[in-house]
């Protein structure tokens, strides 16, 4: 199978998989397989996207669907009931879902993995493929822990699954490794039985609507490229807030914390796709090595340029929620970090010089992804000297979630007032133009099916942005995590780590929303 794969030479050598927006492509028939089939992610995620995606008329009709699950006192009728229960709780109505339990779903029992179960499993996929006449075009998604990657990848190729007269794709969920060394080992063990291109590794940012729309609004608007650089811009902040605590995540989540959970990955997306030169050409190869050059231009982190937090007990929209320490599940005694600001450096010809600040947190005032450019200030002010009042930097925000859309900040003269200035939008919402967002997993799970790359993560890509939290994660041990009332932006070194640089944090929330605006509106 591939060696370690050199994504450079790949893209020089442009056999490159289709690029995004082609979602008008065919998915030819195939078999769709959940390992974990009967799970949250599947439950919650999966089915209701793969309905979507099939009531639209974007799977065809040469498909079937096998959730393969521990529990043996399960079968196809206990799973085609259980799956409509699933969906009508996610919001689709009996209409909806007329046809589905005539749909061609399966219930697979697998209580171990042993190399036995998995040649049984064989020779179920088999025998479904040859009832409906599918040519052995399969998806495997790994919906289970992701401590069982690399077995199963294993077992499903040592049994023969993974090979078959069509393609095969296998879906991996994240988190892809803990750290560097545990993400190369992950890498190799996958690599040792699969080709990269049957590899979709899930970073589910990716498929957010408008995180696709900042290669647009970068590509497609020269305007805005033109000024794309550090002659014109001063920094960029990434805030990844959350008003939600851990839920029942705590297993899971008291051994991850933010950098693990939300930085080396999402945020670090986020900061690719702002940051990366334009590729040469719109497809899987070109996107992903553009986005892989300018991660290995990202300097390591180390602790003088983060600072953690973990929240203590405090009030959201006015409803008192409970520290991290007092969640079910969580140790005591743990100092795992639920908030993290860090400060990027880029060493590249476009970068170089201006910070990048990434903040993300759980129980932060509000749910909000944003990133806001702020550009350098005139070089003279001439309007302050003439009294107009504070005048500020264009800065330009760009919402991912929620209330999708920009706005750029500029100075109006106040009418009736000699130079008064005011600081307004130049404003636009998805909710105004398009209505609803498709939800990231119908992207990716399409994609996935027409086999478009683009939008999941190269191997290189993941060792490279683990690489960037090394010294951070070797050091953890030592680290000071400071607490924060819930309900707050974090602990106060975090406003200490961008004041020091002559910066304060920013964040715009749309009118009417009942929150303290970092920036005023209007
Ligand atoms: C997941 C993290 O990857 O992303 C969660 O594990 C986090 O902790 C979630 O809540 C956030 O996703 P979204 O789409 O709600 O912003």
């Amino acid at each position: 199978m591939t060696s370690p794969h050199d994504l450079a030479a790949e893209t020089i050598a442009g056999a490159g998989s289709p690029g995004m927006f082609q979602h008008g492509q065919n998915v030819e028939p195939h078999l769709f397989v959940i390992l974990g089939g009967t799970g949250d992610l599947s439950r919650k995620k999966l089915f209701p996207a793969l309905r979507r995606l099939a009531a639209e008329g974007r799977l065809g009709n040469d498909r079937a669907l096998i959730a393969v699950a521990r529990e043996c006192d399960r079968g196809d009728e206990w799973f085609r009931e259980w799956a409509l229960e699933q969906l009508k709780a996610a919001g689709f109505s009996s209409d909806d879902l007329s046809d589905v339990p005539a749909a061609r779903l399966f219930y697979h029992a697998m209580p171990e993995s042993t190399p036995e179960l998995y040649e049984d499993l064989a020779k179920r996929v088999k025998e479904i493929e040859k009832e409906y006449n599918l040519p052995g075009n399969r998806v495997f998604y790994l919906a289970i822990p992701p401590s069982s990657f690399a077995e199963t990848v294993e077992l499903l190729a040592e049994s023969g699954l993974t090979e078959s007269g069509g393609w095969t794709r296998v879906v991996l969920e994240k988190p892809f490794g803990r750290d560097l060394v545990s993400a190369q080992t992950l890498n190799r063990a996958v690599q040792a039985h699969l080709d990269e291109k049957q590899v979709y590794r899930i970073d589910h940012y990716l498929g957010k609507e408008t995180v696709q729309n900042l290669l647009v609004f970068r590509f497609s608007n020269p305007v805005f490229e033109s000024l794309w650089n550090r002659d014109r811009i001063e920094s960029v902040q990434i805030t990844v807030a959350e008003s939600i605590g851990i839920g029942s995540r705590a297993g899971y989540y008291d051994k991850s914390g933010a950098v693990r959970d939300m930085v080396q990955n999402h945020a670090a997306q986020l900061l690719a796709l702002i940051g990366m030169e334009v590729p040469g050409e719109f497809h899987a190869e070109a996107v992903r090595y553009e986005k892989l050059k300018l991660l290995t231009a990202v300097r390591p982190v180390f602790d003088d340029d983060a600072v953690f937090g973990q929240y203590a007990r405090g009030v959201i929209e006015g409803e008192p929620v409970p520290g991290y320490l007092e969640e079910p599940g969580v140790d005591p005694e743990s100092t795992t970090e639920t908030f993290a600001a860090i400060k990027f450096s880029i060493d590249n010809w476009r970068w170089q010089g201006v910070p990048f600040y990434v903040r993300t947190g759980k129980r932060l005032p509000v749910g909000l992804t944003q990133i806001a450019v702020t550009f350098r200030a005139p070089p003279v002010r001439i309007f302050q000297a003439m009294g107009a009042g504070q005048v500020d930097s264009n800065v330009l925000y760009l919402t991912l979630q929620p209330d999708e859309g920009f706005a750029l900040m500029i100075d109006v003269k106040v009418p009736g007032h000699p130079f008064r200035l005011r600081r307004l939008p130049l404003d636009f919402y998805y909710r105004h133009a398009f209505g609803v967002i498709p939800d990231a997993y119908q992207t990716l799970l399409l994609d996935t099916l027409t086999g478009d790359q683009t939008l999941f993560v190269h191997a290189e890509e993941v060792e490279t942005s683990w690489a960037l939290f090394e010294p951070l994660l070797l050091m953890e041990d030592q680290r000071q995590v400071q607490l924060y009332r819930a309900g707050t932006w974090g602990p106060a070194a975090a406003e200490t780590l961008i004041a020091r640089d002559g910066f304060q944090w920013r964040h715009l929330i749309p009118p009417g929303q009942d929150i303290e605006a970092g920036e005023a509106v209007g």
